[in-house]
């Protein structure tokens, strides 16, 4: 238990913004501060902090809290584990009381899991430096290797005892339960384990015995698993060991290197991402730290996001050889697809970076790094024009591999900055490379409209400057273009979306039949026509909420929303769409009312409809004719011709709204 008065001390001193700063980077936006959700995967950051009020908020998946919940939510704490944890980091002393044997006997499964973890680690280091075996054996490989004295601390090194059940047996008599040591995997249970038992030690044996291990820590700086390396040459035993995946170990989500790295990366804007255990290390010791591995599995989206939370820049190192090439080239598209700015760095034949940095000094090792980073497109570009000079298949397959990389790129600009310079570089019509791109992208895009990514891909998600936290009647002072018709939209969806109506639908041969459907679907049918999402945030999450239910085979309606677990999008409902939609003047003008019969709210909704998407196309044709103003003299034409697009779908839907003749 921890003392009333030690718990304060511990919220005083732990700032929110501090603390959610260890695990994302926080950009200022008016009084609070901005960055990727950790709880969420997302690309447009919606994670908000306020230091006044010491909380934080997410916009995109509601999450919320003070700086304790965020550590208890993150790295999976209970309430006074967290407040330990937080202790620890700020040098707070916590005198707790002796624990009773049944609070012993409370203390959760993953937090055994993790203290035998811990246990182990001492275990092992302190094995390596004073027993004669670790001493010669495995010390002696890591000085072979010649990784220096604080590198080989900073890095919890150690080694497991030859003797097959040394661990186990070291792990028992210190008061270690033999089921958590089999379920952390750092002892195997022999055959002869009868299934239901309890487990003894002596049906357990070592996992690593004989290896040199390294620690894998979570981005809370706990060791979660083991990576155990051989000193044998032997082709037939495995080079490394790693522990197998547990309820504290998830491989796709953890990164070799992110706890000690995070500080640099945050600092430097930017990170290496290498191949293994060794290679993290080797540059540490060469002064480099913004650097980690997937280590032991291909790069996942997970290990992605948790990267992306600290920085958009990756720089992939790699092998000279093919293995490398052909690890680096499957990472890339990932990288891009998740909103990556990716950057090269090759290696010279036979080469990895721990082998590299051992032949050269420090310095030749930084500047080596610093001289031969290429940003990758341009480097395959190049590498295209020089290849395949005289080659037209080889040409052609090399731009569709190109044109595939650039067409995930989710960014519009970057995209267009790529497809420009990489049809300079490989001396091709801009316009047909854009071509190639957009046909992959329609391609892509056709086969992902189920479910919600559609929507939330579209719209922003971002809070607005200076959005207060918790008040949401702010949102109402917020000037959003097409705030009104959005809340109408939602106001009709949640309060008649179960109301049938009927449409006319086109068959495969073009004949038209009627169709009834409900009104709820009829609007999401229109908007994810053409492709729109709202642009106020709370509207969108509203949007995507329902959009979930409806996937779900459910309508949701004013009862479901006001009860959401999202605090912001029950208030947003209660305040803004139950409060006034009986008696809104709005409601009126739009030719719907609650009593009327359902063919005026089908044409009201449709009236809605058309009047968003004029506007919204009213609003791209000024920006585009904003942007003829500056536009060089080879852009015009494209962007007239924009223009008078979008000019004729304005006109379409103007026509479409003229037709509709509201009571
Ligand atoms: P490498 O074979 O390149 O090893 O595997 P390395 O890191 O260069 O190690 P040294 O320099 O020979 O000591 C790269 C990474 O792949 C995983 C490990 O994470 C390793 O660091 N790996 C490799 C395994 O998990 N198991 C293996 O058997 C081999
Ligand atoms: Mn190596």
């Amino acid at each position: 238990m921890i003392p009333r008065n030690t718990v304060d001390k511990i919220i005083e001193t732990a700032h929110v913004e501090e603390v959610v700063g260890e695990f994302i980077t926080l950009k200022k936006r008016g009084a609070n501060l901005l960055g990727l959700c950790p709880f969420h995967g997302e690309k447009t950051p919606s994670f908000t902090v306020s230091p006044v009020k010491g909380i934080y908020k997410c916009f995109g998946c509601g999450k919320a809290g003070n700086s304790v919940n965020f550590v208890m939510d993150h790295l999976q704490l209970s309430y006074p584990e967290a407040l330990k944890w937080l202790a620890k980091k700020y040098n707070i002393e916590v005198v707790e009381r002796e624990i009773t044997p049944e609070e012993r006997e409370q203390q959760t499964e993953r937090a055994s899991m993790l203290i035998v973890m811990q246990y182990a680690q001492r275990y092992f280091t302190e094995t390596m430096m004073s027993t004669d075996e670790g001493k010669s054996i495995g010390l002696g490989y890591f000085k072979e290797r010649s990784l220096r004295d604080d590198i080989i601390q900073k890095f919890q090194l150690g080694y497991s005892l030859e003797e097959r059940n040394a661990f186990t047996i070291a792990a028992v008599k210190g008061g270690y339960m033999p089921k958590y040591l089999a379920k952390t995997g750092m002892s195997i249970l022999s055959n002869r384990y009868v299934e239901g038992k309890e487990i003894t030690q002596s049906d357990l044996f070592d996992r690593y015995a004989g290896r040199v291990m390294f620690p894998i820590q979570d981005d809370g700086g706990r060791v979660v698993a083991f990576g155990g390396r051989t000193l044998s040459s032997d082709k037939k035993t495995a080079k490394y060991i790693n522990s197998p995946e547990t309820e504290i170990y998830n491989k796709s989500k953890i990164l070799y290197g992110l706890w000690l790295g995070k500080k640099a990366i945050q600092d430097k804007d930017s990170c290496y991402l290498v191949e293994g255990y060794m290679d993290v290390i080797a540059m540490h010791q060469a002064g480099i730290e913004n650097v980690v591995a997937s280590s032991g599995t291909s790069l996942t989206v997970d290990q992605i996001k948790s990267i992306h939370r600290f920085t958009k820049n990756i720089v992939v190192l790699y092998d000279g050889d093919e293995a490398g090439q052909k690890a680096s080239n499957r990472a890339i598209p990932l990288l891009l697809e998740e909103g990556m700015n990716v950057k090269l760095l090759q290696f010279p034949a036979n080469d990895d970076p721990d082998s590299y940095s051992r032949k050269v000094t420090i310095q030749e090792f930084q500047d080596y790094i610093e001289n031969n980073v290429t940003d990758f497109l341009y480097f395959k570009a190049k590498k295209l024009k020089n290849e395949t000079k005289n080659d037209p298949i080889k040409r052609a397959g090399v731009i569709k591999d190109i044109v595939e990389n650039i067409a995930v790129i989710p960014d519009n600009i970057i995209r267009s900055i790529y497809v420009k310079e990489c049809s300079h570089i490989m001396e091709m019509e801009e316009s047909v490379l854009q071509q190639e791109v957009n046909k992959i992208r329609r391609k892509t895009q056709s086969k992902g409209t189920s479910g919600t990514s559609t929507y939330s891909e579209q719209a922003p998600t971002a809070p607005p400057e200076n959005f207060e936290l918790i008040e949401t009647e702010t949102q109402e002072k917020e000037n959003f273009l097409f705030d009104s018709e959005e809340r109408e939209l939602l106001r009709i969806m949640l309060t008649h979306g179960k109301a049938l109506i009927t449409i006319d639908a086109e068959d495969e041969d073009d004949t038209s039949h009627e169709l009834e459907i409900t009104l709820g679907e009829f609007v999401l049918f229109e908007l994810w026509r053409d492709e729109i999402g709202f642009e106020n945030p709370i509207h969108q999450t509203v949007l995507d909420e329902y959009v979930k239910e409806v996937s779900n085979q459910r309508l949701p309606d004013i009862q479901y929303f006001s009860a959401s677990q999202n605090p912001l999008v029950s208030s947003f409902v209660i305040n803004n769409i139950i409060s006034n939609y009986e008696l809104s003047s709005k409601w009126a003008h739009f030719g719907v009312h609650v009593n009327q019969e359902i063919n005026n709210i089908k044409k009201g909704t449709q009236h809605l409809l058309y009047s968003l998407k004029e506007k919204k196309l009213h609003s791209y044709i000024s920006e585009k004719q904003e942007l003829l103003k500056t536009a060089k003299d080879e852009e015009i034409e494209a962007i007239q011709k924009e223009i008078m697009h979008l000019t004729q779908l304005k006109s379409r839907v103007n026509k479409l709204l003229g037709r509709i003749i509201v009571k």
